[in-house]
């Protein structure tokens, strides 16, 4: 399996490559199925979610499905009322601010409250080949939505408890840190192959903040999943000056964006780790020439050593087409099984 290979940083014949939101409203089908369904709606109904899920792999030809889902589904049976509101992202609806908030933020049994996960887990396992992919939120991220109460910018409630309340941000990144753990070690049973820990927001900070407040939970959970058979990633946007600290965490892989190199990226994080990406999506709209040529720089450099998977920066978005995406992969596919050495 050229993708889990690739995330041991094993040799394999071809450059693996997935889409982060690979499903998605660029999809025609996906469109059509959120006429009659939310987001929400789709992610409990194991069947519909199975088939949301493996489109893409027949699709596009991609080397791993990963699960349809939200970072927020497992918040709320920790107690976090919230909807995905269309073109914004999450909304909570009573935003953490209190000592009281952060401990109320309960425990769940995965299998009472968030079963339909689990089956669609199990059902994408009988419809593909390919590995597929668990996830969940990263603490800091998933505490950006819950403290903000939504999207944001500035992250400025956010930073203001963890340089304010600093005692009170380290339970709440702990409880969600427990969360994580759990959460996606009953995906690996249920059947997911690696798991994806996106941190989407967590270069919003500086290297010293991040140090302090964020990576001994963030060790904290690699070392709990690095026991575990499935490989697992680290992903974030703009974490360039952050990589050196990746260094310590017991991620298999680290998800990388365009504002880094691959070859950067690798000096940085040190040659333990395999490495994720990071293909601009806004040259999904290119013209293809323009599209291949900086696809072949980035397969360049990572093809220079075993454990490189091609993706793109960040997700993909509702503008991107089901072709191109298609043809994309069959370059990353043909140009690397001309050119592998290792
Ligand atoms: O990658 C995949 O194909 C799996 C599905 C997936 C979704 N959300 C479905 C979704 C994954 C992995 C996520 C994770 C997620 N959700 C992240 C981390 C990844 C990242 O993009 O940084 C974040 C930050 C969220 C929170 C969130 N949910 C945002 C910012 C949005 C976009 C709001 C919008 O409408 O543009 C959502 C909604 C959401 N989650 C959509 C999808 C396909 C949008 C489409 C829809 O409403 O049907």
């Amino acid at each position: 399996m050229p993708f889990l290979d690739a995330c041991r940083s094993r040799k394999t014949s071809r450059v693996p490559v997935w889409y982060m939101r690979q499903a998605g409203r660029y999809q025609p089908e996906y469109r059509e199925i959120r006429k009659n369904y939310s987001l929400l709606e789709i992610c409990e109904r194991p069947e519909l979610c199975a088939q949301v899920t493996s489109l893409p792999v027949t699709q596009l030809g991609v080397d791993a499905a990963i699960l349809f889902s939200d970072i927020m589904v497992p918040v709320g049976p920790m107690g976090v009322k919230y909807e995905i509101v269309e073109g914004r992202g999450p909304v909570v609806a009573h935003p953490l601010r209190t000592r009281q908030d952060v401990d109320a933020l309960h425990g769940f049994d995965v299998h009472d409250a968030l079963p339909y996960v689990l089956e669609t887990i199990e059902r994408v396992k009988d419809r593909i080949s390919v590995p597929l992919i668990g996830f969940a939120g990263a603490p800091f991220t998933l505490a950006s939505y819950m403290i903000e109460g939504g999207p944001s910018r500035d992250y400025l409630h956010t930073k203001a408890m963890m340089h304010g309340e600093p005692d009170m941000f380290s339970n709440l990144m702990a409880k969600l840190s427990e969360m994580v753990i759990y959460y996606l070690r009953a995906q690996i049973t249920a059947g997911a192959d690696a798991v994806q820990v996106f941190d989407s927001w967590a270069g919003s900070l500086s290297p010293k903040d991040y140090e302090m407040h964020i990576l001994p939970h963030m060790q904290r959970i690699f070392n709990a999943l690095s026991e575990d058979e499935a490989p697992s990633i680290y992903f974030g946007v703009g974490t360039g000056e952050l990589l050196p600290l990746f260094k310590t965490l017991k991620a298999n892989v680290i998800g990388v964006d365009w504002r880094v190199s691959i070859r950067a990226a690798r000096e940085r994080v040190g040659s333990s780790h395999a490495i994720q990406g990071n293909l601009d999506p806004a040259l999904l709209l290119a013209p293809f020439d323009v599209l291949k040529a900086r696809t072949a720089e980035i397969l360049a450099e990572g093809m220079e050593k075993p454990g490189f998977i091609f993706n793109l920066g960040h997700g993909v978005f509702p503008a991107a087409s089901t072709d191109t995406l298609r043809r994309l992969t069959e370059f990353v596919h043909e140009f690397s099984e001309a050119r592998l050495n290792y």
